[in-house]
């Protein structure tokens, strides 16, 4: 047994080497990671509509596309860091210009997505909707001024 648990140790040790470099994000990865929390972002909206619009009969699952938009629109704040404005990104550096502006849509973007969730856990159907016009207002709002547009 002894012997046995020799590999395993190392092994555990090995892989404890990326565990530390995440303290320090590369740019890359966190730009990386932003688009596929939008992305992610975007696939629960499309899934949320086909569900609420009646497209789809999938009524029981209307709650976890809004819980995971509400998820992961409380984590848009911390998606930009210092030094994530150059590389492989559409993200405009006019963000880092405007801090407080941009917070604001970040902080929109969470009571949105909040106020959706809440209102499908009611099953408020008027609050649901205007809650989602409210998110895709949020959605678009950023993206039209902080996201370079389509070529
Ligand atoms: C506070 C600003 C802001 C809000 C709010 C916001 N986005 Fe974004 N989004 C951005 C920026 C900036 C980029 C460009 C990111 C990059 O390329 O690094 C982006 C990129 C994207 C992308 C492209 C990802 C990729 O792979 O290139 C999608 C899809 C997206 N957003 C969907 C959404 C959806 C859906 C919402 C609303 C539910 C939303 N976004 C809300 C700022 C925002």
């Amino acid at each position: 047994m002894r012997r046995r648990a020799l590999p395993a140790l190392i092994a555990c040790t090995t892989l404890a080497i990326p565990a530390a470099a995440w303290s320090a994000t590369a740019p890359a990865d966190a730009i990386k990671y932003r688009k596929a929390v939008m992305s992610a972002m975007s696939a629960h909206v499309s899934a949320f509509m086909l569900v609420n619009f009646g497209k789809v009969e999938h009524q029981d699952h209307l709650k976890a596309h809004a819980s995971a938009l509400a998820d992961l629109g409380a984590q848009a704040k911390v998606l930009f860091p210092a030094g994530t404005d150059k590389g492989d990104t559409d993200a405009l550096p006019l963000i880092w210009k405007e801090q407080d502006q941009f917070r604001k849509l970040a902080a929109d973007l969470e009571a949105s997505s909040a106020k959706l969730r809440d209102a499908v856990a009611a099953n408020d159907k008027p609050g649901t909707m205007a809650a989602f016009k409210a998110l895709g207002e949020s959605c678009k709002g950023c993206h039209d001024r902080y996201r370079k547009a389509d070529d």
